[in-house]
């Protein structure tokens, strides 16, 4: 699949690994449609680009099976679905003032990374069906983000991780799955990347988590991740799998 003329729909795509993958795909000649929430910079992108941008909460099924549509609809059909939106809220088990992991912010992560993710992409397999099949029967790829947290989460992270652990988990079986109409499946486990989410670490932070790269010791980019949506693209034997893009880093536990 070449990304020039590609029908693309990017979850997330108003900031951080969404946005660089917005960008690199238009570039390369795409046509993308970002779902993001109303809040999000997603109108402003969209305007940019020349897209379309879909309001919604990944959340809410309605808000997701009437955005994937209003998409889908916009850009004449879909080939590419990169499922980049997600939170990482963080709280310890049990923290220094003997407060519980509240159960809603746990089900807020769940929902939001996983859940989500996986509603998404149900809806925009069900567009790609439609696609006529190319030269070996493909009608699409689907693109998930997990994270290095889905094997090494840390501490205050059970939340994250499990929702990571699922998005990871489900990377194959969405494959065998998706398989009967010629549609892609494979995820992404990115490091430590230099976005709006780590964006209130500070400089002298995010210079420390570089370090938990091995080589090359940078952030990860935007571009790093997009990169990696096209090469999935391009090589249509990649499928089922988890690729961890990392720089060789494996966390520990703070
Ligand atoms: N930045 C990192 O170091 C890093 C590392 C590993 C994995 N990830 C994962 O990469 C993905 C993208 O993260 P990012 O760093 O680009 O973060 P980001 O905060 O820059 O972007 C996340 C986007 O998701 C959108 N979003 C959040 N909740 C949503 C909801 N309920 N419905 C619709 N959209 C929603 C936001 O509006 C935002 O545009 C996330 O799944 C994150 O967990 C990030």
């Amino acid at each position: 699949m070449q990304v020039a003329g590609a029908r693309v729909l990017v979850t997330g795509g108003a900031s951080g690994l969404g946005r660089g993958t917005v960008d690199r795909l238009v570039a390369g000649g795409a046509r993308v449609g970002i779902l993001d929430l109303e809040s999000s910079a997603g109108a402003d992108v969209a305007k940019e680009i020349d897209g379309v941008f879909a309001a919604a909460d990944v959340r809410k099924p309605d808000e997701v099976a009437a955005a994937v549509a209003q998409i889908g609809g916009a850009l004449g059909g879909l080939d590419v679905c990169v499922n980049a939106a997600g939170v990482a809220d963080a709280h310890r088990v049990i923290n220094r003032s003997g407060e519980l992991f509240p159960l809603d912010l746990f089900e807020f992560v769940v929902r939001v990374n996983l859940i989500g993710t996986f509603d998404v992409l149900r809806n925009a397999a069900k567009v790609m069906a439609d696609n006529e099949p190319d030269g070996e029967g493909g009608r699409g790829l689907i693109v998930n983000v997990a994270s290095i947290a889905a094997t090494e989460g840390q501490i205050g992270q059970a939340a994250y991780s499990a929702s990571k652990g699922g998005v990871a988990a489900m990377t194959l079986p969405l494959a065998r799955d998706l398989a009967s109409i010629g549609v892609r499946v494979m995820a992404i486990s990115p490091g430590i990347m230099d976005t709006p989410m780590i964006d209130g670490m500070g400089p002298e932070l995010k210079a420390e988590l570089a370090k938990i790269h091995v080589f090359p010791q940078r952030l990860g980019t935007p571009d790093d991740f997009a990169a990696l949506v096209q090469h999935f693209m391009e090589n249509t034997l990649l499928n089922g799998e988890v690729v961890r893009l990392d720089a060789g880093a494996r966390m520990g536990p703070r």
